[in-house]
């Protein structure tokens, strides 16, 4: 949710690649983050110049089209996902800060104590133009600097008296080879170049310059330059501990490769996604998982699990607790981040909190993470983003290794969540006992197979693609399953609602008679997801019940079935098909339909897919 790009270097000789350009390039990488406006500073000579615009980046480039004088060693830049004020100019990012503006601002966060703030500093002559909470640390800063003289201490002091969420960068024309930068509850990562250096809310701002990151602490203040990186605490000591690690993925990653949109390419991504995130988990037929760093007394010593998380994460959460239930016999509860810190949830310390988040970032998520914490319980953080603040307060974190997801709706992502649902649910049956070493490794043999036949379910993709071209004036779409196939119906939903902008509900198929079935009616497209006819027969014969009753009552029945399960064949209007596999792990197959389903949808109503309005990729704020 926003995104901050920083550069200090010697890059000004060469007329495209000046600092602004730069920072241009790191906000094209970053716009997923938030695109209702963007903007850039850099300092030219005696000038702070700062142009900005609303709207998504394009109107800045044009903005910038032929403007003279964006020469300088820094710059600062930024992509707003609007908190407080609406998106226009005026609130766009960078904010100048003094009485004469010799200060720029980029600010990602919500700073809590702005109103007071501001109050104290108009009483003291500085004058604001925006409705924003960042141009009160923009002044701020500037008021620091004036005492101080030093750009560093002035963002330290500043920093310190904020309350709330905030990645800070500054630039001031006094120090004009430098960027100062803060944080606290909001994502930094410093890019570490050869004569030059990068800040970024994450490695995707500088990844095709760099690939060697440093990690940037909670409380931290960073003063980079072209030659220099230095770090101190908001009580202004030295930090020397700063983690440093390499990138593992490549710019071609974070591009589009010839697809339309991120999403596409994402989707199409996943057979290998999946096959990363299991890959090296298995040694001598044992099940390894060396990178979540945990005693296995603890897990053993554990007597509930609460899964953590929001939106599509907390649908592969809810796939989680099918398999974590049947394999280890944990009591395992679901639970949005957010209903969970604020309703005094019961958690011990033989609570086993599990947080699932692909940005590592999302605030609600980390604060239900810190009040479990509080309360004793051990938090296993899964995650997509190394580096983010989830995994680094978790007690141990177990990364998915899908690469960047770039495009606002999760897809990849998702796969890799559940996958590494599996993996966290295998390896406690195998701490605990409760699975025999053969019974895991039939599994693992199972799971294994998945990368295979998610390739097979893309590789048919044709169907449903045409199906969605076919539906595109649809106003509601509604999704039935059960079991696994329940959170399947939830997030089919939720695609297709964040990137369509159509009235999707996803419902439990046994709910369907305590009250929905009477939003069918004639023509009603109706998706259901059919359990494996080879697992448990009533459960199978339960959902066939559930397209007959929709059917009856003129629904149009689209139906993800197993190959070769024919019992569906007299009911469905549509048979979409997916590859044999265990009831459980079909969560990872028949999404893949209802995923290219909305994104095909979209793209065909001429709908910004990986952008989808009103949203932001990553939401740090609660
Ligand atoms: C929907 C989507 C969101 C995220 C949610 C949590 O497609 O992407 O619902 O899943 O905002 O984000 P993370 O996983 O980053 O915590």
């Amino acid at each position: 949710m926003c995104g901050i790009v920083g550069y200090a270097g010697p890059r000004a000789e060469s007329p495209s690649s000046r600092p602004v350009d730069v920072a241009l390039q790191g906000l094209a990488r970053l716009e997923y983050r938030g695109y209702d406006s963007a903007g850039v500073a850099v300092i030219d000579g005696d000038d702070v110049r700062v142009t900005k615009r609303a709207g998504k980046l394009a109107n800045l480039r044009e903005a910038l089209e032929g403007a003279s004088g964006t020469s300088g060693q820094v710059s600062i830049a930024h992509t707003r996902w609007a908190t407080h004020g609406g998106p226009t100019d005026v609130n766009a990012h960078p904010h100048l800060g003094g009485r004469e503006g010799e200060l720029a601002v980029v600010h990602n966060g919500i700073i809590e104590n702005f109103a007071s703030l501001r109050t104290e500093l108009e009483q003291d002559g500085f004058s604001f133009t925006s409705e924003t909470d960042s141009e009160a640390a923009a002044h701020l800063v500037a008021r620091e600097m004036e005492q101080t003289g030093d750009l560093t201490e002035a963002m330290r002091r500043a920093a310190a008296s904020l309350e709330g969420a905030f990645t800070l960068l500054a630039v001031h024309k006094g120090a004009p080879d430098t960027v100062v930068a803060a944080r606290r509850n909001s994502p930094l990562v410093v890019g570490l170049g050869e004569g030059e250096n990068f800040l970024g809310s994450d490695v995707a701002a500088f990844v095709d310059s760099t690939k060697e990151a440093l990690e940037i602490g909670q409380d931290q203040v960073v003063t980079v330059t072209a030659n220099s990186v230095a770090i101190i605490d908001f009580d202004g000591a030295e930090v020397t501990d700063a983690k440093r690690y390499t990138i593992e993925w490549d710019a071609v990653a974070a591009q589009k490769g010839g697809f339309d949109s991120f999403m596409a390419k994402e989707i199409h991504e996943q057979a290998r996604a999946v096959a990363d995130t299991l890959r090296g988990r298995l040694e001598d037929g044992a099940l390894r998982l060396d990178e979540m760093d945990i005693d296995p007394s603890v897990l053993r010593s554990i007597d509930k699990i609460v899964v953590v998380a929001c939106g599509t994460a907390a649908n592969a959460g809810a796939v989680a607790k099918y398999a974590i239930e049947h394999w280890c016999r944990i009591p395992t509860e679901v639970e949005l981040a957010h209903e969970f810190r604020y309703r005094d949830p019961v958690v011990t310390e033989k609570t086993l909190v599990v947080a699932i988040s692909q940005s590592g970032e999302t605030m609600d998520t980390l604060m239900a993470v810190r009040h479990a914490r509080e309360q004793g319980a051990k938090v296993i953080a899964l995650c997509n983003t190394r580096g983010s603040t989830i995994p680094r307060e978790a007690d141990a974190a177990l990364y998915l290794h899908v690469g960047p997801e770039i495009a606002v709706a999760s897809t990849k992502a998702y796969l890799g969540q559940i996958a590494a649902c599996y993996l966290l649910g295998l390896f406690l049956a195998q701490v605990r006992g409760n699975l025999y070493p053969d019974e895991i490794a039939a599994l693992m043999a199972d799971l294994e197979q998945i990368p295979d036949q998610i390739q097979q379910v893309l590789d048919s993709s044709a169907q449903v693609e045409q199906l969605a071209r076919d539906m595109q004036d649809a106003t509601s779409v509604l999704f039935l399953g059960r079991h696994v196939g329940y959170p399947t119906a939830m997030e089919g939903a939720l695609k297709l609602k964040e990137i369509a902008y159509i009235h999707a509900e996803g419902f439990a198929a046994g709910e369907l008679k305590h009250g929905p079935i009477a939003l069918v009616e004639e023509g009603q497209p109706v998706f259901v997801i059919v359990p494996s006819p080879n697992g448990r027969h009533s459960l199978h014969s339960k959902v066939v019940s559930n397209i007959q009753e929709v059917r009856a009552r003129g629904a149009r029945t689209l139906v993800i079935a197993e190959e070769g399960d024919d019992a569906v064949l007299p009911f469905a209007d549509e048979v979409i098909r997916v590859p044999a596999t265990r009831t459980l792990f079909a969560a990872l197959l028949t999404v893949i339909p209802l995923q290219i389903f909305s994104c095909e949808l979209a793209t065909a109503k001429g709908l910004d897919v990986d952008q989808p309005r009103n949203l932001a990729k990553s939401v740090t704020v609660e």
